[in-house]
């Protein structure tokens, strides 16, 4: 039985966690995520901020994470951390963490990719969240639509041409004067919307879009942020009481956009699986279109609940298992980087520009 504790601090989170695994499982045994408030102060993530307070927190977090999972540094067999993306103070704050534990406690140090845990969080909570999976990985700082035919290989098909889905949710949140991050406001309020009085072009979405055209899988969602302020400017006096019907507008666009894409994939590669990924996964209207959309190819839907669709080290403690089991063991000079693609991206097939059911 291994067990690795994983840490996170790519962005506004400071996580940590325990999962223990053999042969393929896995189980979680804690998971701690301490959520950094004063970035709501400045309506966004400030870096330097989120630096210092990972610093302040990274050690009671892992301690918490490991007295939660009833045990101590000499039960870990291996420490996984995320080295990217993100920004780059706060992720070397984990790295540097997890190369002092690693070296201190003489055990493997582990690094993983960001977009990696998130196609892993799944995994942790539903067996059948395994791959041959579409997924969909949306958050504030991604868009992506993978196919991941095995646990490490992966066909990255679209991806956002401008603003991550997050990003759009919390640029619009801030237009209708909503709390920082502004998704979940978001969709608070368009609960109370009218679905018909708003309607915003679908982005990125036209009849006659081929596979092989290059925005078949892309997204794009600034045009639609800016459909969204000229409707709030030129409702003037009635703003108030139409809030809400923008914000239906809003998301029922978008979630059209990511449903469609992501069923466009999920046939074109005839996957009976579609796995959601990232804090936009939270959203009950995305995955409940999703489910619906999905049962006319008759595929399934996981979405994570919203302790592991957000920001967490259980699912990078998750992938860091994979990893540790293929052998990709770090080095002591690991470094942490803004940018860097996903590891075991494949090329387009031939299947990939040939959906079989269009
Ligand atoms: O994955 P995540 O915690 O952090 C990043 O890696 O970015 O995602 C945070 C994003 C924010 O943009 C937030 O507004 C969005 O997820 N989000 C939601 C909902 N809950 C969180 N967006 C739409 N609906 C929600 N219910
Ligand atoms: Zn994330």
């Amino acid at each position: 039985m291994t067990t690795v504790l994983g840490i996170e601090t790519s962005c506004d989170e400071t996580s940590a966690a325990i999962v223990r695994g053999a042969n393929g499982g896995a189980r979680l045994d804690s998971l701690v995520i301490l959520s950094q408030d004063v970035h709501r102060i400045f309506g966004g993530v400030v870096p330097e901020l989120a630096s210092r307070a990972h610093l302040t927190a990274i050690v009671p977090v892992v301690e918490r994470a490991l007295a939660d999972a009833a045990t101590t540094l000499d039960g870990v067999s291996a420490v996984a951390v995320t080295y990217a993306p993100g920004l780059v103070g706060a992720l070397l704050v984990g790295v540097s963490y997890a190369k002092a534990l690693a070296f201190a406690r003489g055990i493997p140090l582990v690094a993983v990719h960001h977009l990696e845990g998130h196609l892993f969080a799944q995994s942790l909570e539903h067996e059948d969240a395994v791959p041959p999976f579409t997924a969909l990985l949306v958050s504030g700082g991604h868009t992506l639509l993978v196919d991941v035919e095995e646990w490490g290989s992966y066909h990255v098909l679209g991806r956002t041409r401008d603003d991550a889905a997050g990003e759009a949710f919390d640029k619009v949140g801030k237009l209708l004067d909503l709390p920082y991050p502004g998704g979940p406001h978001l969709e608070r309020l368009a609960r109370e919307g009218d679905p018909t009085r708003e309607r915003f072009a679908r982005p990125m979405l036209k009849k006659g879009q081929r596979p092989g055209d290059d925005d078949y899988y892309d997204v794009s969602f600034s045009g639609l942020k800016t459909a969204v302020r000229r409707a709030r400017d030129a409702a003037g006096d009635e703003l108030p009481s139409h809030r809400a019907d923008l914000a239906r507008g809003f998301q029922d666009a978008l979630i059209e956009t990511l449903v469609e894409k992501t069923a466009r994939a999920a046939l074109a590669f005839k996957r009976d699986r579609i796995v959601l990924g990232g804090g936009v996964a939270c959203n009950r209207a995305l995955s409940d279109a999703m489910r619906s959309r999905a049962a006319e190819f008759g595929a399934q839907v996981f979405a994570p609940s919203p302790r592991l669709a957000t920001d967490n080290a259980a699912m990078i403690a998750r992938a860091g298992l994979f990893r540790l089991e293929r052998g990709d063991v770090a080095g002591l000079d690991l470094n942490a980087y803004a940018t860097r693609d996903l590891p075991g991206v494949v090329p387009f097939g031939p299947s990939a520009l040939r959906p079989s059911d269009p």
